[in-house]
């Protein structure tokens, strides 16, 4: 089967290497893909929001399966436009289709969508241009910080969480006259939850799901989870402090609430949900959806999945998961990622990366990297995600800070406490 990877970051690296694994005959396309894809897939360049590009390039690479990475064009609904288009046949494509990617597109209707179904999250109101004054109003109710959330997608940047009053009306203000565009036409606001974060995983074809191993991610560039949010820094999985009995709370009180809330509405929901969950005295809240797998969370579930990877694909494709296994690795995955000095606000590009070659106890999963003349270089933020297993999470850590000892660029940064929460004595 031919089977296109749309996006070119690290997910999609490590969502095409894990297909090269699978034991089906697949012949694999990345779309644009990167230096990395490039190994193991056939790189066509082009851009996955140019939705016309990705039918030409279904059709003449006769694809029929496609899997979307990035949430935009989920949002903007490639899933829409590709399976409504009766020439491509009974084309799949795993991401949810407009209404389903609505769970992360707009953070009202996903607050709405928990309310509906009794899924715990931290109590809200949605404020609108008119409604200012309401907005203050409401958040005198609430104790500080104060916790503002542009409605639709803001590249990562529409949370705001501020002590101070004065100062949050003035965010709020902002917001709603239009910082955000139309993203921040809406500003959620909502209580804010005192706990530790964690990410849950499944992949769902509507009606049954498997649950993908959870992790933990690093988004503060700073290490002790200082300084600016990224896109994330490292991540771990398994999370030492989702045990059985906490996994088990997730299943019923969130998980099988929203896959059975989805079919209630009518979403035809096939792919990725991704639950941003605050662990509060041992209760899971959602703080969050997103219809797609996370970055770089992806680069240590993947490499835990022990059977194929394709075979849960396939299930979501053909509407029959229920009837495919799951298996997961005991071992820890842990993952650095390198970043560009400057990153997460502006850094420089085109730098020259060495070292990559001479990593072997970990795998690479490359994320702003490109090749000129033959050299591979820097051409983003996040530049490469290394990952390592092992027995444990120290081990594995071990594996990958010895590996990003050997690469470097002008200007290379990474967090070298990945995992610090996590270690024995700190859960
Ligand atoms: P998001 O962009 O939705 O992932 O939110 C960014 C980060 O803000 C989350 O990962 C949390 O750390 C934090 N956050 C969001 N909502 C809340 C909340 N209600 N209480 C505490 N922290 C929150
Ligand atoms: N690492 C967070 C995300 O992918 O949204």
């Amino acid at each position: 089967m031919n089977i296109l990877i749309l996006g070119s970051g690290g997910r999609e690296h490590a969502i095409t290497w894990k297909l090269a694994q699978s034991k089906k005959p697949l012949k694999l396309f990345a779309a644009p893909g990167n230096p990395g894809t490039a190994a193991m897939a056939v790189n066509i360049d082009i851009d996955p929001m140019d939705f016309n590009a990705v039918r030409k390039a279904v059709i003449d690479n006769q694809i029929r399966m496609v899997v979307v990475g990035p949430e935009a064009p989920l949002a903007a609904g490639i899933t829409d436009f590709l399976e409504d288009d009766p020439s491509l046949g009974d084309l799949a494509v795993i991401g949810p289709r407009r209404e389903g990617a609505r769970l992360e597109g707009s953070k009202d209707f996903a607050k709405g969508f928990m309310k509906r179904h009794g899924i715990p999250t931290a109590a809200y109101d949605t404020f609108t241009p008119d409604t200012i004054d309401d907005a203050i109003s409401f958040m005198r109710t609430l104790k500080p910080p104060y916790v503002l959330k542009a409605d639709g997608l803001a590249a990562g940047k529409g949370v705001l969480i501020i002590n101070d009053f004065d100062e949050a009306v003035s965010e709020l203000r902002a917001m709603l006259g239009g910082r955000f565009g139309e993203a921040g036409s809406k500003v959620v606001i909502e209580e804010y939850l005192r706990g530790i974060e964690l990410s849950a995983f499944v992949i769902t074809d509507g009606r049954s799901y498997r649950i993908l191993p959870e992790a933990k991610d690093y988004k503060r560039i700073g290490e002790g989870d200082t300084g600016k949010n990224t896109g994330g820094m490292g991540a771990v999985s398994p999370v030492p402090f989702a045990s059985k009995s906490f996994m088990a709370k997730v299943e019923e009180r969130i998980i099988k609430p929203t896959v059975e809330g989805l079919m209630k509405e009518g979403i035809d929901y096939r792919g990725f949900i991704f639950f941003g969950l605050m662990n509060i005295d041992g209760d899971p809240f959602v703080i969050e959806y997103n219809a797609r797998l996370g970055d770089p969370e992806t680069e240590v579930i993947l490499p835990r999945i022990d059977s194929d990877f394709f075979d849960l694909l396939e299930g979501v494709a053909y509407r029959n998961l229920e009837s495919r296994s799951i298996v997961i690795s005991p071992e820890t995955a842990v993952t650095v990622m390198i970043v560009s000095g400057g990153y997460p606000d502006s850094y420089g590009k085109g730098f020259h990366i060495s070292g990559t070659d001479s990593v072997t106890e970990s795998t690479l999963f490359h994320a702003g990297t490109k090749t000129d003349n033959r050299h591979l270089v820097t051409s983003g933020g996040r530049v490469i995600a290394v990952t390592s297993t092992g027995s444990s999470m120290e081990s594995a850590l071990e594996k990958s800070y010895s590996s990003v000892g050997r690469i470097s660029f002008s200007g290379m940064n990474y967090r070298r406490d990945i995992g610090f929460d996590l270690k024995d004595g700190l859960k």
